[in-house]
């Protein structure tokens, strides 16, 4: 990996892990340089949080394109233009071509709102309630040509409870996911990301054991 890892990340709308990685890089603690924001709405929010970085924007904005194609073609572009080693999708809501995936697979990630392979696609809170998960969460994965669907890199969850609406589920795992991201992105810059097949490890790295029931067993079992 490049000594400092360039990151472009590519935003839609409140931008707040984009605010979480930018966060962590002022501290210096994110092992990456988020070099530019790139946005396919020229109102999303997470463009006001990279002004206020003093990172570099531009806007790529979807609907002044003719079709998926083009679109693509112009992001690519406008992508390619800041070099990045690393390409975050941080709430960022179109599909992407094979094409845009080709150019720069290997080096872009995702953050998706569920537990992949549970719950591709959008309205996942709803969906999990629906289901009636009892643990839910979010995932940080390589993206490849497939919606949702490439290897997995890190994985945070959390036990649903009996209150939860959508809203309440979606807030407390943006909690999560504004720690899990940069925790990503950080093991990528530092080289210790190794995909085999659909499955990637970080070298270096042994979790603790550990276990999440939910509910949680009671007390005396
Ligand atoms: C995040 O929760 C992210 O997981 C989700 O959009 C939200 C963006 O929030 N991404 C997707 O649904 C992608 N399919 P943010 O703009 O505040 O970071």
């Amino acid at each position: 990996m490049a000594e400092n890892c360039r990151c472009v990340v590519l935003v839609s709308g409140s931008g707040s892990n984009l605010q979480a990685l930018l966060d962590r890089a002022a501290e210096g603690t994110l092992g990456a340089e988020v070099t530019a924001v790139v946005s396919n709405r020229p109102n999303a929010y997470a463009l006001e949080r990279a002004g206020a970085a003093r990172v570099a924007t531009q806007v790529v904005d979807h609907t002044a394109f003719l079709d998926r194609a083009t679109f693509d073609a112009g992001l690519e572009d406008a992508v390619a233009r800041f070099e990045p080693d690393l390409v975050v999708l941080a709430g960022f809501m179109r599909v992407l071509t094979p094409d845009f995936v080709a150019r720069f697979g290997g080096r872009l990630i995702n953050i998706h709102p569920s537990l992949l392979p549970a719950f591709r696609g959008l309205h996942t809170h709803r969906k999990a309630l629906e289901e009636g998960c009892r643990i839910h969460g979010t995932t940080v994965h390589f993206v490849t040509e497939d919606l949702d669907a490439g290897p997995i890199i890190a994985q945070a969850a959390l036990r649903v409870h009996e209150t939860d609406t959508p809203d309440s589920l979606r807030e407390r795992v943006q909690a999560l996911e504004h720690r899990l991201l940069p925790q990503a992105v950080g093991w990528y810059a530092e080289g210790r990301l190794r995909t085999e097949a659909q499955r990637v490890s970080v070298t270096g790295h042994a979790d603790p054991p550990g276990e999440l029931f939910a509910p949680a067993p009671e007390p005396e079992w």
